[in-house]
């Protein structure tokens, strides 16, 4: 899973994107049949009706800005005919990452990187091929029978969550298989666990995918992989960003599989009793990204990463919240408090990220979750302001001195003292599963 960031996002080269696409479309058959074809008869520019179509599910797409530099040459963002619904883009909505390929190479190249501990990197590649998931995402007609009985406004925040998680895993799919396919050369083991995580996301994307159809929707996987902007980021960023991802997942799901394994009577719907394998899957990709820092010590010992790692841990922290806190009604349905949920998710974070970062935020101080409150309220000022009838300028003109305040309390934030963790040696580190 790839979480969110509250980033703006420099755009993504044109090869890049090409080299990504051809790379996954060829894989999506694991999470789409459909798309499969499609790409096979690659002759039409834009997507036939899909199979999912045919059965009279809706096919879910997004919409991407006409105007979006990040845009793929030769991607159609207009995808309103046919009446298909669309998912609006904004800041916080999922993204897929891409990344300079060839720096990578550099930095697993074994013989120009004396660090790469190649007996850990084994050791962890023994554990991928365990598979311990194989045979774990399987359903059965519970699921069905419970998306028919959800209603009302507790629906169609529930499709929200799945489209958006979806979003995520794919993401993480299309990121870790292109890595896999890049790094053989250089480091087939590396590249070989990148391939194992890409089928991890695979499944789960596949699964969340499944889980829509039981509501009669279905993502375009295909079209997601041709038309998102995709956000380009050095390979030092991916490196945290990935790992707080993976990591903010693990404590996530197994959050919500805890608490509901307690009040069963919130178990709306049976994926949730599918998260504790599933985030053991999270936990083993994040422990893979703790490996890869350790194999790149210039990301983890000077001033400069005790900033970047501060940041990449602010920008996490506050588009979950900020995003959650649009969304109680999904966490309130499954017998959540939003605030604490997040709240315990990020403290637990920010714990285990201690373990590698260089520098973490003293998110347990709180006046943190007070600038976070905060924030949630200017938050809703400026949605608020979106959702008035009042003309785009007008809104933009009223917008300024709410995202001005977002933004000093984003930087207020950033500079409260931060804890020094972390190790430089790291001679007593080794990952471990935290649950
Ligand atoms: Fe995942
Ligand atoms: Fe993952």
């Amino acid at each position: 899973m790839l979480y969110n960031l509250l980033l703006p996002s420099p755009p993504a080269p044109a090869k890049v994107f090409d080299q990504m696409a051809s790379s996954a479309a060829m894989d999506l058959s694991l999470l789409n049949p459909a798309a499969m074809r499609r790409h096979a008869a690659s002759a039409r520019p834009r997507v036939a009706p899909s199979a999912a179509a045919a059965l009279g599910r809706r096919v879910v797409r997004f919409r991407v800005a006409a105007s979006s530099s990040g845009t793929a040459a030769g991607a159609k963002p207009a995808a309103k005919k046919r009446g298909k619904t669309e998912i609006q883009e904004t800041l916080l909505t999922p993204r897929v990452y891409t990344t300079d390929f060839d720096e990578m190479e550099r930095l697993f190249n074994a013989e120009i990187n004396k660090q790469l501990n190649q007996e850990e990197f084994d050791a962890l590649l023994q554990e991928f091929k365990t598979d311990y998931n194989q045979t774990h995402f399987v359903r059965n007609p519970e699921f069905k029978a419970a998306a028919d009985k959800m209603e009302g406004p507790l629906r169609q925040i529930f499709v929200e969550f799945l489209e958006r998680s979806c979003t995520a895993e794919f993401s993480g799919f299309l990121l870790y298989k292109e890595l896999g396919r890049r790094l053989k050369k250089t480091n087939p083991v590396v590249a070989e666990i990148f391939s194992l995580m890409s089928r991890d996301e695979a499944r789960h994307a596949g699964f969340l995918n499944k889980g829509l159809s039981d509501f009669n929707l279905a993502l375009d996987l295909g079209f997601l992989t041709k038309a998102r902007k995709y956000t380009f980021f050095k390979p030092k960023f991916i490196f945290y960003a990935t790992y707080l991802s993976e990591k903010i997942g693990y404590w996530r799901y197994i959050t919500i599989f805890r608490h509901l394994k307690a009040n069963p009577e919130y178990q709306v719907y049976p994926i949730f009793k599918y998260f504790e394998n599933w985030c053991q899957d999270e936990n083993r990709h994040g422990d893979f990204f703790s490996a890869l820092l350790k194999a790149q010590p210039q990301f983890l010992n000077d001033w400069k990463a005790k900033l970047w790692s501060r940041f990449f841990c602010l920008s996490v922290y506050v588009t979950m919240y900020l995003n959650d806190c649009q969304r109680t009604a999904f966490y309130e349905g499954i017998g959540l408090d939003t605030k604490e949920f997040d709240m315990h998710v990020i403290i637990e974070t920010n714990r285990t990220t201690a373990r590698i970062f260089p520098a973490v935020l003293d998110v347990e101080n709180p006046e943190f979750k007070r600038k976070l409150d905060r924030m949630v309220e200017i938050n809703q000022k400026i949605l608020a302001i979106g959702q008035s009838d009042d003309i785009p300028l007008v809104k933009n003109l009223k917008r300024i001195p709410h995202i001005a305040a977002l933004v000093s309390e984003i930087i207020a934030a950033y500079l409260m003292p931060p804890i020094e963790s972390g190790s430089v040696d790291f001679a007593e580190f080794e990952p471990q599963l935290v649950y």
